[in-house]
């Protein structure tokens, strides 16, 4: 495996590719690596002749209230998993070369970015917009690959790249869990025991109302109603920032549930902030 730092010998590296005919699967990450960045990983080995992984703790999409500075790195572990699966190239490189001084050139998907968690979190899509753009012209990926997990930023991606007629194909994958249902995220390291345990309670929720849609109960008053008891009957949870039903596509809550719909929370637990979605009869 190759480690890069630099964007300029990224940005050579990948420019030798495209001599040769070679596509570039890109899979961006922050890092703290777990089962589902490796199945981005392995989804972008079976699709392209070289895979890159970016390791890169964004600071643009950190409010200054955030965990920017406590959020989860193991270099070491990353390096030894990538390694495991074959990766061909590791670009991590270094902030002051990501934003030098003077940097000043931001991307963002108008309207989308404000919705669902970015109420919460103004600003965070802004800066996911322009690292991912930043990240696809020095890679220069034919693919890259996003989980279902973050369904707001892969549909904010998706959008960037076509109203910017980026030639890359933004390919989301389905979302990997625990055994007991957690969606994985680097943040549930952040957990206590009985934190972790409570987390479950997401998973359930959004697994009961898929089937009380299905049952015929798709009215949006009864599936807010429906969603807000059962997150409230764990005690752990502090703040429940949304949960229910929105079109996959403008990401505006829906009169009615129908085939298709995006079931989608946020919320905390203790000070965890954590999101999960499902979509109904995929
Ligand atoms: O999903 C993430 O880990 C990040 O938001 C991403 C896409 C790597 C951009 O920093």
């Amino acid at each position: 495996m190759e480690l890069i730092r630099i964007p300029r010998i990224m940005q050579d590296t990948a420019g030798g590719h495209f001599l040769h005919g070679r596509s570039i699967g890109l899979v961006p990450t922050m890092g703290a690596l777990h089962e589902g960045h490796l199945s981005l990983v392995r989804r972008s080995k079976g699709e392209n002749d070289i895979t890159a992984v970016s390791i890169f703790v964004n600071p643009l999409q950190f409010a200054p209230s955030e965990d920017l500075n406590k959020y989860p790195r193991d270099i070491d572990g990353d390096t030894e998993k990538l390694r495991r699966e074959n990766v061909d190239i590791l670009f991590m490189p270094d902030a002051h070369l990501i934003y030098p001084e003077g940097f000043s050139t931001h991307v963002e998907a108008e309207g989308i970015s404000e919705k669902l968690c970015g109420a919460f979190r103004p600003g965070h899509f802004r800066g996911v917009a322009t690292i991912v753009a930043k990240l696809f012209n020095i890679v220069k990926p034919a693919r890259a690959y996003f989980g279902q997990k973050d369904f707001q930023q892969a549909v904010i991606i998706k959008k960037m790249a076509k109203d910017l007629d980026m030639a890359i194909d933004v390919v989301i994958c389905p979302t990997i869990r625990e055994n007991d249902g957690l969606a994985m995220s680097s943040r549930n390291l952040y957990l206590n025991k009985d934190e972790r345990k409570a987390a479950t309670v997401i998973n359930k929720c959004l697994t009961q109302t898929t089937e009380l849609i299905k049952s015929g109960i798709i009215d949006i008053e009864s599936i807010r109603r429906f969603m807000k008891e059962k997150l409230s009957e764990e005690p752990l949870i502090t703040e429940i920032q949304y949960a229910s039903i929105y079109s996959p596509q403008t990401l505006d809550e829906l009169e009615k549930a129908g085939k298709g719909a995006l079931l989608a929370i946020a919320l905390k637990i203790g000070k965890t902030r954590l999101i999960d979605n499902m979509i109904v009869n995929p």
